[in-house]
């Protein structure tokens, strides 16, 4: 059965143009600088996000941890949300590898960091404190929704963070969906920031790979950690491939992903069971709940909806987080409202 995958956007597969690409990729050997594929999807993707150089890194987790060891040193604290992915999801690779201390604050349902609050979790010079260094945010915010960050408040971020001394990332995963969904550029959308992870393997549809974007000198110290890391890879034009094309293609279509989630999300508001957020979705991400009167548990609904060939990833025992990308069409949305409504009949 071919089912439909709503898991998340990481399920994308490459698209048939990709794969030709790769398949005729100009290769070399990537830790010699020498393979033309990757340098020319690094200066595209520096000169798409308006900074000096790229790094192109296998995953976004390792393109964020390798931003906070080279913005930070064993011992620093990096301001995050309680709800981002670098504080959740990433393993505890900062405290783990980096010797950094998290200082988690709350998220509003906006997927802001309050800006009072921030200035309040700044470290004084004390003895006893440990330093900090950094804040990052993330944008789109997934589990607050997928919402998108504005550029003013990113804005009003940096200014905060510069006129401490301290530095800026952006976890930007889904940065493209974020600048797609406000009609404004991504270039715009960074400018504030430091440094920037974003995926080109998640609805840009590449099979593999991130990047990390920054000043020259940034991302010269970010290639020595990546090495370190055992990140530096060879022939990978064959991937990098691929990048391009999410780049140069896969950026301009995201926003019929954005029509699709709300389209699903207008069907399921009208599935009785289902709870759709109100605000919902802002991009691609469509989050809901089982109502309190459904007998069955979200896994429960996840088994039936695989039968019915949809697959879905439930966020805890009554709540889904539904991901349209590239392979989700008109005709998979309205199947997906229909399995909906038959699981719950
Ligand atoms: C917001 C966000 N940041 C970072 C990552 C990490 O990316 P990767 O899975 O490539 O390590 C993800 C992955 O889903 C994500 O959603």
């Amino acid at each position: 059965m071919e089912y439909i995958d709503l898991r998340s956007d990481t399920v994308t597969q490459p698209t048939p143009e990709m794969r030709e690409a790769m398949a005729e990729a100009e290769v070399g050997d990537d830790v010699y600088r020498d393979d033309p594929t990757v340098n020319r999807l690094e200066d595209l993707a520096a000169e798409m996000l308006g900074k000096e150089a790229a790094l192109f890194v296998p995953s976004g987790t390792m393109g964020n941890l390798i931003a906070l060891l080279v913005h930070c040193h064993r011992g620093n604290e990096v301001i995050v949300g309680n709800q981002s992915h670098i504080y959740l999801n990433e393993a505890g690779g900062m405290a783990a590898l980096g010797g950094i201390q998290a200082c988690p604050i709350q998220n509003q349902p906006d997927g802001t960091l309050a800006l009072e609050e921030i200035l309040v979790s700044i470290r004084t010079e004390d003895v006893h404190h440990p330093i900090t260094r950094l804040i990052c945010l993330e944008n789109t915010q997934n589990i607050c929704g997928g919402v998108p960050l504005t550029p003013e408040y990113t804005r009003q971020v940096g200014e905060l963070a510069h006129g401490n001394n301290l530095a800026l990332h952006i976890d930007g995963a889904r940065i493209f969906n974020a600048a797609a969904a406000q009609n404004v550029s991504v270039k715009e959308l960074v400018a504030p920031a430091d440094s920037i992870m974003f995926c080109l393997s998640k609805g840009l549809a590449a099979p593999i790979g991130s990047m990390l974007v920054g000043t020259r000198d940034f991302i010269r110290r970010g290639r020595h950690i990546r090495k370190m890391l055992g990140g530096g890879m060879r022939q990978v034009g064959v991937i990098a491939a691929a990048g391009i094309i999410s780049l140069e293609k896969m950026t301009k279509r995201l926003n019929d992903d954005h029509a699709r989630a709300k389209k699903m999300a207008d069907g399921l508001r009208k599935v009785n069971g289902l709870v759709v957020d109100a605000n919902s979705p802002y991009t691609n991400m469509v989050y809901l709940n089982l109502s309190q009167d459904v007998p069955l548990n979200a896994q429960q609904v996840t088994e039936k909806m695989k039968n019915l060939g949809v697959l879905v990833d439930p966020e805890n025992a009554r709540r889904f987080r539904l991901v349209t990308h590239y392979w989700i069409d008109d005709e998979a949305v309205k199947k997906t409202v229909s399995a909906f409504q038959e699981a719950l009949n």
